[in-house]
């Protein structure tokens, strides 16, 4: 874990109302995995007091980016960086998606996003295994919220019917499905807490394996205020930490 004031780069709108903030750090940038995230001061001053975590949505040489849109006084701060200002970042953090990345025993990988979603799937795409079949799924309310840098082709469902699919991402992963066959499937997910619960009962009735990154409101970021916890299915101890043993779980082992 690193904590560093990073110079900003740029902050760029790549979609309506969706902003990429990508700052400069060769440590965070060399020790990041797709899936974790960095937890973001984002003044230097009393208020706001708390970081805000934001997944890794991209990583190239030196430059870090992250994904947002304005829906509070952090963010609200965050777009209002110009090149040159500094950010302290605490990060990389939390486990990622590595869990799920490295295993032989799946030869598809199913990505699935809703909405800022997205976030941590273009990194993930750019690392994942060449010997691995990929194919993305999003969602988003309308054509123009559709994030696409970094995703490749995508299969699209817009709650407005304004692109692909007229309704929700799920359905459209349920859709495809039903009419091909993919060898070994796994689902990668992030995204509303409905949309994995109900991407998390589906692979369950399917036999799919399914991890998808939580999000729930944060503190410290590191696991020492105790304050995102996540209840356990079965497992030894009854509450994980989002921020220390997730944010990416396996849907089976976590009530999502
Ligand atoms: C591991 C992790 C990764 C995340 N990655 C991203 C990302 O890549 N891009 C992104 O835009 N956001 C991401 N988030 C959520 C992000 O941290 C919040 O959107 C951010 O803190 C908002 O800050 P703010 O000061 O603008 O809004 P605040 O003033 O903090 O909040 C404004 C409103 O949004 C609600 N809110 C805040 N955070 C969340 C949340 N996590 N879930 C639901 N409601 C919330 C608050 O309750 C409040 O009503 C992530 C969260 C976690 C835990
Ligand atoms: S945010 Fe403090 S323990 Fe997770």
């Amino acid at each position: 874990m690193i904590q560093t004031h990073a110079p900003v780069h740029s902050v760029e709108e790549i979609a309506s109302g969706i902003f990429r903030l990508s700052f400069r750090s060769r440590e965070v940038a060399s020790a990041a995995l797709p899936g974790q995230f960095v937890n973001v001061k984002v003044n230097d001053s009393l208020f706001p007091l708390l970081r805000r975590p934001f997944s890794i949505f991209s990583v190239e040489s030196e430059a870090v980016s992250i994904v947002f849109n304005v829906i509070g006084e952090g963010t609200r701060i965050l777009v209002s960086k110009k090149p040159g200002d500094v950010v302290d970042v605490i990060g990389p953090l939390g486990n990622g998606f590595s869990v799920a990345m490295d295993s032989k025993n799946y030869k598809t990988a199913l990505i699935v996003a809703g909405g800022l979603g997205i976030a941590p799937f273009p990194f993930l795409l750019s690392q994942i295994g060449k010997d691995k079949k990929v194919l993305s799924f999003t969602g988003a309310r309308t054509s123009n919220q559709i994030v696409r840098l970094g995703m490749g082709h995508m299969h699209i469902a817009t709650d407005d019917g304004s692109e692909g699919f007229a309704g929700n991402v799920v359905d459209l992963l349920e859709e495809h499905l039903s009419h091909h066959h993919y060898e070994l499937p796994r689902i990668f997910c992030c995204g509303p807490a409905r949309m994995l619960k109900r991407l998390s009962d589906f692979a369950q009735k399917k036999g799919i394996e399914c991890y998808a990154s939580l999000e729930c409101a944060m503190a410290c970021g590191v696991g020492l205020c105790q304050g995102c916890p996540v209840e356990t299915i079965n497992g030894k101890k009854k509450y994980v930490l989002v921020c220390k043993e997730g944010p990416v779980f396996e849907t089976s082992t976590v009530f999502v």
